[in-house]
């Protein structure tokens, strides 16, 4: 059975979507880097294992992800998902699990990377937004695109309202993109994202909707 490794850094609710979508694999860890991560109580309470790796415990980026690296290698996963992991990580890393290391971003990349996509995309006054499962590259939020999903942006919506309307497709999603990859269906070729029997999508989104 394939292996999987999630790393979170606080609430953990893609982590639980991953969790709870019965995904064909293991989920061997999840990981934090902050020990007060509540992630890692729901990780726990359904029986995953959980390991905390402060990274405020090491002198450098490049020691914390030499310790993050090493825990991860001793579950040989085939598959590491970043799951509201907010620390960047050094090239190195990267590299040693490039093809097999995920991740979901809460915009449409490569619009608004970084950090508070909703308000970027509210000041930018964009109409459609969203979020993005790529393959981590050492360019930030930069690697190849596998998926993203759309949502409208409303009149009256506040970062809070477009988070939450972007996070419930985040939770749909990212458990896609996964048990493609379980399934060895997806795979990072060329720099590029390729996905076996690609189901076609059909139908757009209009914001306003037509009257
Ligand atoms: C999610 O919206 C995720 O896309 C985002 O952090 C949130 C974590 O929530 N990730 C990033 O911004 C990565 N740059 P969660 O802990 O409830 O999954």
């Amino acid at each position: 059975m394939k292996r999987y490794v999630i790393l979170i850094s606080g609430r953990g609710s893609n982590m639980e979507s991953l969790l709870d979508a019965g995904l064909p694999g293991e989920c061997a860890a999840v990981i934090s880097n902050r020990p007060d991560a509540a992630g890692l109580e729901s990780a726990a309470a359904r029986g995953v294992a959980t390991v905390a790796i402060d990274h405020r415990g090491f002198a450098s980026r490049e020691d914390f992800d030499a310790a993050l690296a090493a825990e991860i290698d001793r579950r040989a996963p085939d598959l590491v998902l970043l799951a509201g992991f907010m620390r960047i990580l050094g090239d190195d890393f990267v590299r040693r699990f490039e093809g097999r290391l995920l991740n979901i971003h809460p915009s449409l990349l490569p619009l608004f990377p970084g950090v508070k996509t909703h308000a970027q995309a509210l000041a930018a006054g964009v109409r459609v937004h969203g979020c993005t499962v790529h393959f981590v590259t050492p360019a930030l939020d930069g690697g190849p695109i596998i998926a993203q999903a759309a949502v409208p942006v409303q009149a009256g919506d506040d970062a809070a309202t477009l988070a939450a309307r972007v996070l419930a497709e985040e939770h749909r999603l990212y458990p896609r993109v996964a048990r493609w990859f379980l399934d060895g269906r997806l795979q990072l070729l060329d720099g590029r994202a390729c996905l076996l029997h690609e189901p076609a999508a059909t139908g757009a989104l209009h914001v306003p909707a037509a009257d």
